[in-house]
């Protein structure tokens, strides 16, 4: 029996695309990425918060205007591009769905629930045809790796996965943006010989409870209390852990993580440390992720990347590949670098959206698989 209306798989449908939170950071890089990448938009519908609501943002060179994210606003629409929240998504995502929309959303809400396809571009596409009207795109921190890990392991088999991450403070929206940048400006104010230095009188952090500039934070998300193997482990390290389980489907996958929040404005960086079941040498692997799609890999020791001189740009860049001096019969070590922005979350938004499409999969969730 099909298990869908086929008939929804029309290589001339215009869709009504809503993006929600699309004066975000995220938003708008949907927004910049549909025009961009030609993605079949009939209707476009910004939406965001009352805070937003009335002003217009650019779409193909027309302003168009801003409108109060509420049930009634997916009436029509085909597809939603969620990123306002887990808050928000939590719940209007089902007011969306109810009204027959499919939602891809970004935030962390759906992410682990059965039934919702957690998916990266490009690794494993194949789960969106089990989608129920949501679809969840990873954590930026997970998505960057999965094409990584996904290639190593169909190579020589993953046995453990240790994961350090230097994540860039655009990861906590524009908040976390606004907060680098003004108390950057602000403690140069107060060591700054010159007279144009002037400190500004008032700095409030938004985001962080942290000092944020000229300085690291190992806490993302908030702390895990309840006794258990996941005590003291932030959450944003447990979606790293677990999310790349699901999209990997390897449940039991050996993996840790620790979340560092670095100075960086964007770009996600990653040390990696992989145990194999089978040795791959640095000359393999390189081969190996060289040909991975989406994976750019340095040539040369000195060659590796950063995330300020990467960030703009789609790759996941791998460079320091080497052997594990703890463990050099089959461990390695990688450099990975992504614009989280990008993979992490609108791209991929962006990829899942066109995926949908070229595959008929845009229908209401009455009409996808019931599991
Ligand atoms: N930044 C990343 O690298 C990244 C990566 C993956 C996933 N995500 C997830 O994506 C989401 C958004 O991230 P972001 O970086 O774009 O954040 P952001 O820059 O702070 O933008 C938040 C957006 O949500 C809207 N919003 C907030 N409260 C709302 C409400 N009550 N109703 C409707 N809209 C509301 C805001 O609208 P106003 O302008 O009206 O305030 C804005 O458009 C988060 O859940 C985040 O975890 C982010």
């Amino acid at each position: 029996m099909d298990r869908f209306l086929m008939s929804s798989n029309h290589p001339n449908r215009q869709y009504t695309v809503a993006v929600l939170g699309a004066t975000g950071l995220v938003g708008s890089l949907i927004t910049q990425l549909l025009e961009e990448r030609h993605f079949p938009v009939g209707t476009f519908k910004p939406l965001a918060s009352e805070r937003s609501a009335g002003g217009t943002v650019l779409f193909k060179g027309q302003p168009v205007t801003v409108e109060v994210a509420c049930p009634q606003a997916f009436d029509g629409v085909d597809i939603v591009l969620s990123s306002a929240g887990g808050v928000v998504s939590a719940l209007l995502v089902p007011e969306a769905v109810a009204r027959g929309a499919v939602v891809i959303d970004n935030t962390s809400f759906f992410r682990m629930q059965a039934g919702v396809p957690l998916v990266v571009a490009g690794v494993n596409d194949q789960a969106l045809a089990q989608h129920q009207g949501i679809i969840a795109n990873p954590n930026c921190s997970t998505a960057q790796l999965m094409p990584v890990l996904k290639a190593l392991h169909e190579a020589a088999g993953l046995k453990q996965v240790t994961v350090s991450t230097y994540q860039s403070v655009s990861g906590a929206g524009k908040a976390g943006l606004d907060d680098l940048m003004d108390e950057t400006e602000h403690n140069l104010g107060d060591t700054c010989p010159a007279p144009h230095c002037v400190r500004p009188s008032q700095f409030e952090r938004k985001n962080f409870k942290r000092p944020m500039a000229f300085n690291l934070i190992p806490q993302i998300d908030s702390f895990i209390y309840e006794d258990g193997l996941e005590a003291g482990y932030t959450k944003e390290e447990l979606k790293l852990i677990h999310e790349t389980r699901k999209i990997l489907n390897l449940p039991d996958l050996a993996i840790t993580a620790t979340a560092i929040r670095v100075p960086v404005l964007v770009g996600h960086s990653e040390a990696v440390t992989v145990a194999l079941e089978r040795p791959l040498s640095v000359a393999e692997t390189t081969a190996l992720l060289a040909k991975t799609p989406d994976v750019v890999v340095a040539t040369s020791y000195e060659d590796y990347h950063t995330p300020r001189e990467t960030a703009g740009t789609d790759p996941v860049y791998v460079s320091r590949i080497r052997r594990d001096t703890a463990n050099p019969a089959t461990g390695l070590h990688l450099w990975v670098v992504s614009d989280n922005l990008r993979i992490g979350a609108a791209l991929n938004a962006v990829r899942l959206a066109e995926s949908l499409h070229a595959q008929g999969l845009v229908h209401p969730a009455s009409v996808g698989v019931s599991v």
